[in-house]
């Protein structure tokens, strides 16, 4: 196959794709970007600064001022940095200004696994592979409790499900590239399965997928989707 292989996760807040994608990426031999990690980089900038996430100026200087080694998981975790991110994410021109960035670094050979709420629609509309996962909000409040109180923290349940409920409704209702699956993704919910047997699902589908567009010959960027 020519040309580089992007595969797209996208899918709602604590739907497991991070992990996934991560996965992926191993098993494929690809590289790995989380775009949330941009969005949240900047959040926290601003929270830092004790700038208002929504103020465009600030997210826009925020975002020029971004050094690559900010861009790190373990510094940007927490719902407090998640709910700036969103907010940040809501303003169209922080989006446009991150999506060179993603681009590129979808670009680089050998290819790279992309997970976030837009890669399949709109950072890499021609991805090789697209795979929306997805779970009921339920199960996504379980998951995301469960992970808290393994850090050591003592979440409420209830309270968890209401940010989580909030940050869909910011994610699925704003107006510049709103979560949604792309026409052609393969809709993944994984809200009866492991994270195991979602890996084995997902994994297949861009196997089956990727062998595809080989047989055709065609480069990355041929939509491998049926
Ligand atoms: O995935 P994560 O929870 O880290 O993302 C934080 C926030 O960043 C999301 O709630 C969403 O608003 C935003 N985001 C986005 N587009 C992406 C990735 C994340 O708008 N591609």
């Amino acid at each position: 196959m020519s040309g580089p292989v992007v595969v797209a996760v996208d899918g709602p807040a604590a739907s497991g794709k991070s992990t996934l994608a991560r996965r992926l990426a191993q098993a494929l031999g690809l590289a790995f970007l989380d775009t949330g990690l941009l969005y949240r980089a900047v959040g926290k900038r601003l929270l830092d600064a004790g700038a208002d996430p929504a103020d465009e100026r600030a997210a826009l200087e925020a975002v020029a001022a971004l050094r690559p080694e900010e861009v790190e998981a373990s510094r940007l975790a927490g719902e407090r940095i998640g709910e700036a991110a969103s907010k940040v994410a809501a303003i169209p021109a922080v989006r446009e200004a991150l999506l060179p960035w993603q681009r590129r670094f979808a670009r680089t050979p050998p290819g790279a696994v992309l997970a976030g709420r837009d890669v399949g629609t709109v950072v890499c509309p021609d991805a090789t592979v697209k795979l929306f996962v997805t779970a009921s909000l339920e199960e996504r409040a379980r998951r995301r409790f469960e992970e808290l109180r393994r850090r050591g923290e003592t979440p409420m349940l209830r309270a968890v499900l209401d940010e989580l409920r909030e940050r869909d409704r910011r994610d699925t209702e704003r107006a510049v590239a709103p979560l949604r699956a792309a026409d052609d993704a393969f809709v993944l919910d994984t809200t009866a399965l492991d994270a195991d047997a979602a890996f084995a699902v997902a994994r297949r589908r861009v196997e089956e997928a990727l062998a595809r567009c080989e047989k055709r010959g065609g480069p990355s960027g041929t939509y491998a989707n049926p």
